[in-house]
């Protein structure tokens, strides 16, 4: 099945990508009274079994339980009050709970992906698969439209707004001249393998780890499936790492002084590389074409912002589209792009300070090395260095910067 309902010819909404910022959407403006088509160039199948991250902020459950998708992130997500950073020998506990009344949940980007298309489904709205958008055209009149192609033939879809989700790669962002557009990127001297495997987490809490040879990040999917990270080298190939290998790794980045921690190993199901960068497309706005998610920014996956900055991004656009709808007035959709872009830096200052904080750079300059250890040192004897940097983990109120 790629279609629920026959798709329109015009909407008032034209939303490029099915990940979670463009299907968020859809519901939030459904909510909203707003008609919307979700256009996906990828086979759903292909949409539901990318593996991304798995900690949604306060503010991504919230959105998930607004629109109705929270019954099985209830019954098998896992809330946690803290996480820990590891480094030199030790361990350092951020109790969120305690600093910020806060917690988060672990709850896999590709399961809120799942209930979320499920749901558009079962609801019977316009949401295509397979369907390629090759243009988004006449952004700047008020009479915007997105051509693509679905079963071989082409395509017109006429709407009001476009909003571009399909990521940093799609199309949607080109209908913006490049003259009009600024790019902020920053590539990092290193890649996350990722693994899954079947075997309980060694740990009830997340731990981040600047290990000896580099990163090591202890997270889970279930209290059966361990999902583990080790930073390697740009251009590693995960084929190149046999499973033992890869646990040997972890386990001398996890290891503690004391020798009080042991690496429960198992059957690895999954293995995949993960380039990391920082990017911020400004504006994320032009004329009717609004841009959300990755096809704006990028984060590093350390301290897993990705999918709650595109959540929060649809949360601010749903209520200002959905406030112009209504009666007209600009001055919501006229404040989403500067909106959205003070929390997209947040995220990305804190990812970038995460990133840099926890991993190894053979190349890099020792004075770099020496400031990160230094950061570390600071949230062992601090608690408003540990407070500041929950506050940032949990992720901000909608509003709050
Ligand atoms: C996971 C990924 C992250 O980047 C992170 O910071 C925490 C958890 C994960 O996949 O579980």
């Amino acid at each position: 099945m790629s279609a629920v309902s026959p798709v329109p010819e015009r909407t008032q909404v034209a939303i490029v990508g099915a990940g979670p910022a463009g299907l968020m959407l859809s519901h939030l403006l459904r909510l909203r009274g707003v008609d919307a088509v979700v256009l996906e160039a990828r086979p759903r199948e292909r949409v539901e079994t990318r593996q991304r991250a798995g900690i949604l902020e306060h503010g991504t459950v919230e959105a998930l339980r607004e629109v109705g998708a929270d019954a099985r992130m209830d019954a098998q997500g896992l809330p946690h009050d803290g996480f820990e950073v590891r480094f030199s020998g030790r361990g350092v506990r951020v109790d969120m709970q305690e600093l910020t009344g806060e917690r988060v949940m672990i709850w896999a980007q590709t399961e809120v992906t799942k209930d979320l298309i499920a749901l558009r489904l079962v609801q019977g709205e316009p949401l295509l698969f397979d369907a390629e958008v090759l243009a988004v055209e006449d952004v700047e009149t008020d009479a915007p439209r997105v051509r693509y192609r679905h079963d071989g033939r082409e395509h017109v879809l006429h709407a009001d707004v476009v909003v571009g989700a399909d990521g940093s790669y799609g199309p949607a962002r080109r209908a913006i001249p490049e003259r009009l557009v600024r790019r902020f990127e920053r590539i990092y001297p290193y890649s996350w393998l990722g693994i899954l495997a079947d075997v309980a987490p060694s740990s009830h809490e997340l731990i981040y780890a600047r290990g000896r040879t580099g990163f090591a990040l202890a997270s889970m999917r279930s209290p059966t499936v361990t999902r583990a990270y080790i930073q390697v080298p740009n251009g590693a190939d995960a084929a190149d790492w046999a499973d033992e290998a890869i646990w040997d790794e972890l386990s001398v980045r996890f290891a503690l002084d004391d020798g009080s921690f042991t690496l429960a190993r198992g059957p690895v199901t999954d293995k995949s590389v993960t380039p990391m960068r920082s990017m911020v497309t400004e504006p994320m706005r032009h004329g009717r074409l609004f841009l959300a998610g990755d096809a704006a920014h990028i984060v590093p996956p350390t301290g897993a912002k990705g999918l709650n900055l595109a959540v929060a991004d649809v949360r601010v656009l749903a209520e200002a589209l959905g406030e112009w709808f209504a009666t007209k007035d600009e001055t919501l959709i006229d404040a989403y792009s500067d909106s959205a872009l003070r929390r997209v830096w947040r995220a990305s200052h804190f990812s970038w300070t995460m990133t840099t904080m926890l991993h190894v750079d053979p190349d890099g300059d020792p004075f770099d090395e020496r400031l990160a250890l230094s950061h570390l040192h600071l949230i062992e004897a601090s608690e408003s260095a540990r407070r500041a940097l929950a506050e940032n983990y949990r992720g901000f109120a909608l509003g709050a910067l």
